[in-house]
């Protein structure tokens, strides 16, 4: 019998960032379009906080379940800013970035053979931590000619007397598209007749254009008590290598889940990337409105390059940071092939583009890329210059 653990993958998008990084270290010019981290640099008073912590010696074990003071900080935001009604700061746990808090919120409420279902094309991870504990991911395909809707009537289809949840993620990644709070409220209709649960990724939550509003599921009241969410500092804060997130859920049978869960697996996160979260939530948040600013304009920019480039068809991202690309019918194709694989070769070998291939997101992602425009304006437009170059 094979174990569990070698039905995950580890993910098609290791293989494009070691080609990527090969090609960098051999000294080629090259534009990481596949790297879902901005350069941005951590806020300085963030900075300042962990500094600060190291050298007064806040170097020891910390709670397991996170810093008092940084979970009631979170338990504020999440009250105040998405309007989640959390218990108590008993209900907040400290993660390792928001992957740790999907994974304990998967492995928490799934046994073998439950179903949740979720978007297709999704963050492949997503589907790798539901097989974790056994889960069976039941994919929901967001149709192009539908605006990319996850669409509550193929939902409602999806539903067997094994489903245990609904998975969401807005914005969502890869194809940037947010879902407005109304088919958020049909979906939470929906948990609420089937008595399903709502694990809600939030990873983009600030990451959200043209003037849109961020909206929480989980503040919808009829459903507050059996949704999960995740959040993370790696997004809103530049804060990807520093690995801080949160979980929350008021179901105190999946937080106790959880609490053992943490002390088995990280046992906490380190305490110095803990007082940089407490400065990150209770400090201005001009830093964070300025990097969401220059994103809105690197989308603008990137997307009108885009559209100069007749091998693609883009989606304009209403929020995260991806555009998502559909691979023209007219392009010839590269070795033979004109799969989503074939396209991020082609890129990667005759232009030093780094892309990833839209099946690496799921079967519907087949014909697709996703670019990530998380880099400099300057090197955005050289990219939109080698491509325009590529496909004349
Ligand atoms: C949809 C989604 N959820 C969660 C995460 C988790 O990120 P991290 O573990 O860095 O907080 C990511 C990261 O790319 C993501 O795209």
């Amino acid at each position: 019998m094979t174990h569990i653990i070698d039905n995950i993958t580890l993910g098609a998008l290791v293989i494009v960032r070691d080609k990527m990084m090969a090609q960098q270290a051999a000294g080629r010019k090259v534009y990481r379009l596949e790297v879902g981290d901005t350069n941005f640099d951590v806020p300085a008073h963030v900075q300042q906080a962990i500094t600060a912590a190291m050298q007064s010696g806040k170097t020891h074990y910390p709670p397991s379940t996170g810093l008092p003071q940084l979970r009631s900080a979170m338990l504020k935001k999440l009250r105040e800013e998405n309007g989640l009604p959390i218990k108590d700061a008993d209900h907040v746990l400290v993660t390792i970035g928001g992957m740790h808090g999907l994974y304990m919120a998967f492995t928490a409420l799934l046994e073998p053979g439950d179903e949740v279902i979720l978007p297709d094309p999704m963050w492949s991870e997503i589907a790798e931590l539901i097989k974790r504990p056994g889960g069976v991911p039941v994919p929901i395909t967001l149709r192009a000619d539908r605006g990319f809707l996850y669409d509550p009537a193929d939902i409602e289809a999806a539903i067997t007397p094994r489903t245990k949840a609904i998975y969401i993620n807005s914005p969502q990644n890869p194809i940037g598209v947010v879902f407005t709070a109304e088919t958020q409220r049909q979906i939470a209709a929906l948990a609420e007749a089937h008595n399903l649960w709502v694990i809600s990724d939030e990873a983009y939550e600030h990451v959200i254009f043209d003037g849109q509003k961020h909206f929480s599921i989980g503040s919808i009241p009829a459903i507050a008590d059996r949704t999960i969410t995740a959040y993370t500092f790696s997004k809103t804060y530049a804060m990807t290598g520093l690995r801080l997130g949160y979980l929350t859920a008021n179901d105190d049978v999946i937080i106790d889940r959880c609490r053992k869960l943490l002390r088995l697996t990280t046992n906490g996160v380190p305490s110095i990337t803990q007082w940089g979260g407490v400065a990150a939530l209770t400090g201005p948040q001009d830093a964070v409105k300025a990097m969401m600013t220059e994103l809105e304009a690197r989308r603008n920019l990137f997307m009108d390059g885009l559209q100069t480039i007749k091998a693609f068809d883009s989606f304009k991202p209403g929020g995260a940071f991806y555009v998502w690309s559909k691979i023209s019918e007219a392009w010839p194709g590269y070795d033979g092939r004109r799969d989503s694989w074939a396209m991020t070769n082609y890129l990667i070998d005759k232009g030093g583009i780094g892309t990833s291939p839209g099946v690496a997101f799921g079967p519907s992602g087949e014909g697709y890329v996703r670019f990530a425009f998380t880099l400099d304006r300057q090197t955005l437009t050289e990219s939109i210059e080698v491509m325009q170059d590529l496909f004349k």
